[in-house]
């Protein structure tokens, strides 16, 4: 049970628990947040005033609680509206904020190598008519920033049908799919292909595709396995063995470049380490090849951000922190492109790799993840 108090002037109102714990809510909040018909489409949510229809002198005239029903009646306005006192506290904001910077939220979890000895992985078939599993196999996906597939169609563009299970293809100018394709030379068997540094992808996007398929077709070759590692645990690792550049590096903005077509000239002025302006890490930018000329650190600290920039990738490269595994035609993985790289690496011997890849956005994905959750939490509800 819930007691209300009420400030003086009426602009708080303190919801008092049976132990005496208090959540305060501002007057103005409440009534920006009202849940009635004339402030909140019913069909839709949608909010149908602007804040400008809500008196800048707004307070509480009165308030009580009624089972899980917080009434308040607002003046000038003389508005009565009822709260669900669940809801009120789902969404309290007085709480005290303590995070220290490059922190996750609670439904990220960063990894290293360790995460090999469970990768978190799915049947294809099993997550296309099962949408409990589905819906692990998504949330894994926002917890790890990265997911297999097992024994999806051996066929090409099947990587559409992985798109289809959460959302829609990102278009870009290499097409709906691009093919990663590589004929290890027989005649040669010394021949070694070469292995890719972990990456993020097309960094000189901007907006950046924020996830990205890679599906096997073939995989004959030895070697040439698909390796990940999580760049939110390498920027924390920076910044906990050196806060000085793990601050250059998202303080400022280093610039990526693709100009290797006709007619395309894709630039992006980004840091490599993104953090929201309340300190949480929000996205990591890293890959040699499309790295333009960086001009806009200060001159008095470009030493200090190539060390950060050399460090980086030196924990980027560091085996505690990867990944490995070799996926089978009809394997494939997904990763959060804004958050974990992605390598090969090298192959020799006889033998085809025939992958193909394309682009997608998490907006989908969480979408359709957050549908599932609340469809399975009604169908669990008594
Ligand atoms: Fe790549």
């Amino acid at each position: 049970m819930y007691k209300i108090e009420l400030s003086n002037s009426g602009d708080i109102a303190t919801l008092i628990a049976d132990d005496q714990s208090t959540v305060r809510y501002h007057a103005l909040w409440l009534r920006d947040n009202a849940q009635d018909e004339h402030t909140r489409a019913p069909n839709n949510g949608q909010r149908l005033i602007a804040l400008q229809d809500i008196p800048s002198d707004v307070s509480i005239a009165r308030a009580e609680v009624v089972g899980d029903t917080l009434m308040v009646l607002f003046k000038p306005e003389n508005k009565h509206v009822e709260y669900d006192i669940q809801w009120l506290l789902n969404h309290r904001y007085d709480t005290s904020f303590s995070q220290s910077v490059g922190w996750t939220s609670a439904a990220v979890e960063t990894w290293d190598s360790h995460l090999s000895q469970a990768l978190p992985t799915a049947d294809f078939e099993t997550i296309k008519e099962n949408k409990i599993a589905l819906l692990k196999w998504l949330s894994n996906v926002r917890q790890f920033g990265f997911a297999k597939l097992t024994d999806g169609p051996i066929e090409p563009e099947a990587l559409f049908q992985v798109v289809n299970l959460f959302g829609h293809v990102r278009q870009t100018n290499y097409g709906r799919h691009f093919e990663v394709r590589t004929e290890v030379n027989p005649s040669n068997l010394a021949y070694t292909g070469l292995g890719l540094q972990a990456h993020t992808d097309n960094p000189y996007r901007d907006p950046v595709p924020t996830l990205q398929i890679l599906y096997c077709l073939e995989n004959s070759a030895s070697g040439g396995e698909n390796m990940v590692v999580d760049g939110f645990k390498v920027a924390q690792r920076l910044r906990d063995e050196n806060p000085e550049w793990f601050t250059v590096l998202s303080k400022y903005c280093a610039k990526f470049e693709y100009a290797g077509e006709t007619g395309v000239c894709l630039r992006s002025r980004k840091p490599m380490i993104e953090l929201a302006p309340d300190g949480e890490l929000v996205a990591v930018r890293f890959n040699n090849r499309s790295t333009a000329a960086i001009t806009d650190v200060p001159f008095d600290d470009m030493v200090c951000y190539y060390d950060a920039y050399r460090r980086f990738g030196e924990i980027i490269d560091d085996p505690g922190m990867e990944v490995s595994f070799k996926l089978s035609p009809g394997d494939s993985f997904i990763v959060d492109n804004t958050r974990v790289l992605h390598a090969r690496k090298g192959y020799s011997g006889e033998g085809k790799r025939w992958l193909q890849g394309c682009y997608a956005d998490k907006d989908g994905l969480y979408s359709k993840l957050e549908a599932l959750d609340s469809v399975s939490a009604e169908a669990a509800s008594p």
